[in-house]
């Protein structure tokens, strides 16, 4: 670790933010009649399970690092898992990873067939924009906020990384720089977008908007190659989903190309750099850049 200096443990901070995450997203899925039930009830099953709300603690940290509200952070926050959750939705879908695991219980199209599952996920995107939108102050925040979340889960970002994603088993030639640059989109660009809506919200000078965006890119690599070593040697009942069906999928992933020794190694150095972005972002101490320094290091330890 760059610092060391945090006292902040993330098992002790995170059930409080999940719950208040929780409560907020479920206050934000209370849908009028005019919205059909069984569409109703497929957002609510897939955004509501026990995810573990990295992308919204992180939204919420950042503007607590520059010294605002975790309150006048929420709908950023919520609307980073909304996006977070339906690219879960399409993900697991038959022409994409064909999964029937997510978050403990049966994927949405399991549950709720193809059809419905597409139109949750569909759904699901237009609410995280709609809540930026209606309920970030002032209006020029929420447009801002706008941007950076459209700009990281769009055909720049995420979207282009998950297409990236289907064929790289076949076309990259097992080429490291390729790889790396998928899972900076399909996941490193939603965690620089959590990371840089808080920043946002919280009134951070470029610079500061910056270093955030960094800690968000490196953490985001981290957390994917970690998520590729967990499909290796993770436990499918603590992670709440499928493990050992990347290599059976052909899927380019970080211990295909390394080996599980290497690709731990470099999970590790992301970290490293991540933390080392935090210098830049306030003066220490500060309660938020220390739980963010200690998210860093529960994402190398995760088992979930
Ligand atoms: C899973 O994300 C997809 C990846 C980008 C690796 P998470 O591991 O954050 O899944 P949840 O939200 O906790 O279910
Ligand atoms: C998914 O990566 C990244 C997304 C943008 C959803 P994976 O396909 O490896 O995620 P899991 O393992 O299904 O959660
Ligand atoms: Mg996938
Ligand atoms: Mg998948
Ligand atoms: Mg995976």
């Amino acid at each position: 670790m760059a610092s060391g200096s945090t006292t902040a443990v993330f098992a002790d901070f995170a059930p409080q933010l999940q719950s208040a995450i929780g409560t907020a997203l479920e206050n934000y899925c209370r849908f009028p009649e005019e919205c059909p039930a069984k569409l109703a009830e497929a957002i609510r099953y897939a955004l509501l399970a026990p995810g573990k709300r990295m992308r919204p603690i992180l939204t919420l940290l950042a503007a607590e690092a520059c010294g605002a509200s975790h309150e006048a952070a929420m709908p950023a926050a919520c609307a980073v898992e909304m996006v977070h959750t339906y690219s879960l939705v399409h993900d697991d879908l038959p022409a994409m990873d064909d999964d029937d695991l997510r978050r403990g219980q049966a994927t949405c199209h399991k549950k709720f067939g193809e059809g419905l599952a597409i139109l949750a996920g569909d759904a699901l995107l237009t609410l995280a924009f709609e809540t930026v939108a209606q309920n970030i102050r002032p209006a020029e925040v929420a447009a801002v906020c706008c941007v950076e979340l459209a700009g990281a889960a769009g055909a720049r970002g995420m979207v282009g990384g998950q297409a990236d994603d289907l064929s790289a088993g076949q076309t990259a030639g097992g080429a490291l720089g390729v790889l790396e640059s998928i899972h900076r989109r399909k996941t490193g660009a939603m965690f620089r977008a959590a990371m840089r809506m808080g920043g946002v919200v919280g009134g951070a000078s470029p610079a500061a908007l910056e270093s955030l965006d960094e800690f968000g890119a490196c953490l985001g690599l981290s957390f994917q190659i970690v998520d590729d070593l967990l499909d290796v040697s993770g436990d499918s009942a603590e992670v709440g989903k499928r493990v050992q069906k990347d290599a059976d999928r052909g899927k380019l992933t970080f211990p295909a190309l390394l080996g599980v020794d290497e690709s731990r190694r470099q999970a590790e150095q992301f970290i490293e750099q991540a933390v080392g972005a935090l210098e830049n972002v306030a003066t220490r101490p500060s309660v938020g850049v220390d739980r963010l320094e200690s998210i860093a290091r529960y994402v190398l330890e995760r088992n979930r």
